[in-house]
Order: C-alpha cells, then sequence, then structure tokens
C-alpha cells in the first residue's frame, strides 16, 4: 500500500515549481518520507492484529520427558482382539496397522468394508479422556471392538502430537501378538490400500528393510502455524536426509524388536516418521530405506479406473472417495483390464 503513496507523492514533488525555491523542495522530500514510514508501520500493526493467535502445540509432554521408555512403562493395552490371524497361521505375510482415533468411525468402517476385506487390519487408538471414564466416553468404540474384533486400545492420550507413541504401541503389539509375520505396514485411516498391487510389492521387496514412499533432503517445519511444527529444542538439524512417509511403511518384521528397542534410547520427536524411519532405523541401525512410489502420499487426480491400478496405498481420501476409489479397484482385480496402462503409460505426474 505504500508502493502507491510513494509514486502520489513523487509526483507531488515533481509538480512543485522548481522556482518555488530549495526550502520547499526539502519540505516535500522529508513529508515523502515520514509518510512513508507511517504507512510502513500502519502495514505493520495491521498484519500484526490480523494474524490468527499461535496455535497450541501440544508439544509440552515432550518438555517434560522424551524419553520413550517412560511413556511405554506407563501405558497399557486396554481394549484388544482376543485372536488374530497371527493366533491362527504361522508366517503370515502381511499385517496392516492402521493409526485412528477414538471418533474416527466412518473412517474405519470405509476400510472395513473395502481392502479390509482382503489383508488382515487393526486399528490402533488412544483414549479421549482419562482411563476412569473409558466405559463413559469410549462405549460406542467398545461395542465397536466386541463387533469387528479389529480395535487395539492402549491408555493414553488420542492425539496428533501423540502419533510417536501410538507407532511405538503399534511396534510393541505386532511384537508381542504378531511375531511371525513377514511384514508390517503401518498407515493411516485416510489411506486406501491395493491389496493385489500390494502384494505385487511385497514379492519385488522381499527381504529389503524399510520400504515406502522416500523423501529426500527434506526441510523441517519452522513455521508455528504449520501441523509438523517441530521447534529446535525438539530436533536442531534444519533438515533430513531421508526418511519414508508416515502415510504407509512396509517394515520388515525381523527388525520389529531391533526397531523397538533402540528407540527406547532415542529422545522422541513429534514426527513419527522422521522418529522411527530416519533417527531409529537408518541413523541408529544403519538399515537400508527402499523407496517405492507405489506406497504413495498422494493421490491420483484423474478419476480414472485404472488409475489406482498402479498403486498399492494411496494416501488423503475421504470415506466417500475410498468408497469411490474401491470401487475402480475391485471392478479391475483379478482381470488384465489395466495391465497395458500400468505397465506403459502409468506415470507419477498422475498424483498429488
Ligand atoms: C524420563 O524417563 C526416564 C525413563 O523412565 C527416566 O530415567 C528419567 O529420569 C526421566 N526424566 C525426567 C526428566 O523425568
Ligand atoms: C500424550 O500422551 C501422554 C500419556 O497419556 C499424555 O501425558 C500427554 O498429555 C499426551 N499429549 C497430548 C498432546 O495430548
Ligand atoms: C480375486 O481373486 C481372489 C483369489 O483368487 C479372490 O479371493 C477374490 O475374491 C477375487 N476378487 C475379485 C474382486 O474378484
Amino acid at each position: 500500500m505504500w508502493d502507491i503513496e510513494l509514486i502520489i507523492l513523487f509526483f507531488l514533488n515533481l509538480l512543485v515549481p522548481r522556482k518555488k525555491g530549495i526550502m520547499v523542495r526539502i519540505a516535500f522530500v522529508i513529508l515523502t518520507l515520514s509518510s512513508l514510514i507511517l504507512a510502513c508501520l500502519l502495514a505493520k500493526i495491521t498484519s500484526i492484529a490480523l494474524l490468527p493467535p499461535l496455535p497450541t502445540q501440544c508439544l509440552d509432554h515432550f518438555r517434560q520427558n522424551r524419553s520413550l521408555k517412560s511413556y511405554l512403562d506407563s501405558i497399557d493395552v486396554l481394549i484388544q482382539p482376543s485372536s488374530t490371524v497371527c493366533s491362527e497361521q504361522k508366517d503370515v505375510p502381511l499385517v496392516v496397522l492402521v493409526t485412528s482415533s477414538p471418533n474416527r468411525f466412518e473412517q474405519r468402517e470405509a476400510i472395513r468394508s473395502t481392502w479390509a476385506k482382503y489383508v488382515p487390519t487393526y486399528f490402533i487408538l488412544g483414549l479421549n479422556g482419562p482411563v476412569e471414564d473409558l466405559m463413559s466416553d469410549m462405549v460406542e468404540n467398545y461395542v465397536e471392538a466386541k463387533m469387528y474384533s479389529d480395535i487395539i486400545i492402549y491408555s493414553f492420550q488420542d492425539h496428533y502430537q501423540n502419533l510417536t507413541l501410538k507407532t511405538a504401541l503399534m511396534l510393541k503389539w505386532t511384537l508381542e501378538h504378531c511375531p511371525s509375520a513377514l511384514m508390517l505396514f503401518k498407515t493411516d485411516d485416510d489411506v486406501i490400500v491395493n491389496p493385489w498391487m500390494m502384494k505385487r510389492v511385497l514379492k519385488e521387496t522381499a527381504g529389503k528393510d524399510l520400504v515406502g514412499y522416500r523423501k529426500v533432503n527434506n526441510y523441517l517445519h519452522r513455521d508455528q502455524y504449520s501441523k509438523w511444527y517441530t521447534p529446535r529444542w525438539l530436533q536442531r538439524e534444519d533438515f533430513v536426509p531421508e526418511y519414508l512417509s508416515g502415510t504407509g511403511y512396509l517394515v520388515n518384521g525381523k527388525h520389529i524388536e531391533k526397531i523397538l528397542n533402540t528407540a527406547l534410547e532415542v529422545p522422541m520427536i513429534n514426527l513419527e516418521d522422521v522418529y522411527f524411519t530416519y533417527l531409529v532405523a537408518k541413523l541408529k541401525l544403519g538399515l537400508t530405506l527402499t523407496h517405492d512410489y507405489r506406497l504413495s502420499p498422494y493421490k491420483p487426480w484423474i478419476g480414472e479406473d485404472c488409475m489406482y491400478s498402479g498403486l498399492a496405498s494411496a494416501h488423503s481420501l475421504t470415506p466417500q472417495e475410498i468408497l469411490k476409489a474401491w470401487a475402480a479397484i475391485e471392478v479391475v482385480a483379478n482381470t488384465t483390464r489395466c495391465e497395458t496402462f500400468v505397465n506403459n503409460f502409468w506415470n507419477e505426474w498422475f498424483l498429488y
């Protein structure tokens, strides 16, 4: 806004007849400069006034203690399936654990009625309130758990900033209840899995340590308004050389125990994926992070049937979008209809 003012004053300055003398011209220059400064000040004040208040970051629990061990020692499993695919079967090729939250019924319903029919899938949740109120706060979750036998609830506060803890509990649960699983797929409840392509990915990446969508040389979010804000006191380095996107990554079953035990010695940060795949798996243990674009943190922007055929997982779908995309996936499943397309034309440019 001061640009315009400057231009106006500049022209005014030109309008002052030269013969009016040096004093008048100096007065005009001073006026110009002081208006400029005033305008800048005003702009600054209004922009500060218009800025929304800083969000509460809920990172305080990390200030108290960043030791994963101290959290795990005080967290118990409250509800879990009485039997799982792993208690019935040996060498389960894949078990999927989904981070969810107590109120996200619709997301879980969409997943159950679609891809979870083909892959053993369990949801992991925290608490809405104090543990004493479990039976009043979370009656519906209790009923849901009884009905579907796919819910695991641990005694910690369910919050976005507790995702690292949730992932740790996922590893712990898998270790205790599914030690023979060959691969664990860690994912979110806004993700669609294409079981047919997943099978191919598993076959092609058999024996690998961790597989997912690898992000290279990513800067951390230092902007306090960001959902992924990480303060310097949590992670000093400004960028992460490599990690796998937390929207969906595979962990080789034989490494789960090592990863969990090593994590007990690595101070936690709020970014679950950077923490487990980079700080623990890569940096501490020297495991290899294998990039596979088919475990995608994005989704196709063209709604064509074959779009999802080229992916093993896609992220950021609403429950309605999951149902819709699933219809497309199922229609071409067990057929060769999309093979030519996927092998020749499918491209990452179709994702956003
Ligand atoms: C954090 O927890 C660990 C492990 O339980 C404990 O040894 C340590 O003293 C705790 N630190 C603080 C500051 O409470
Ligand atoms: C994370 O969980 C711990 C343990 O229940 C709790 O003390 C802490 O307040 C939680 N953090 C948030 C942001 O809710
Ligand atoms: C695809 O084939 C598998 C195994 O042959 C079968 O279990 C499944 O129901 C089929 N899916 C569809 C959508 O036809």
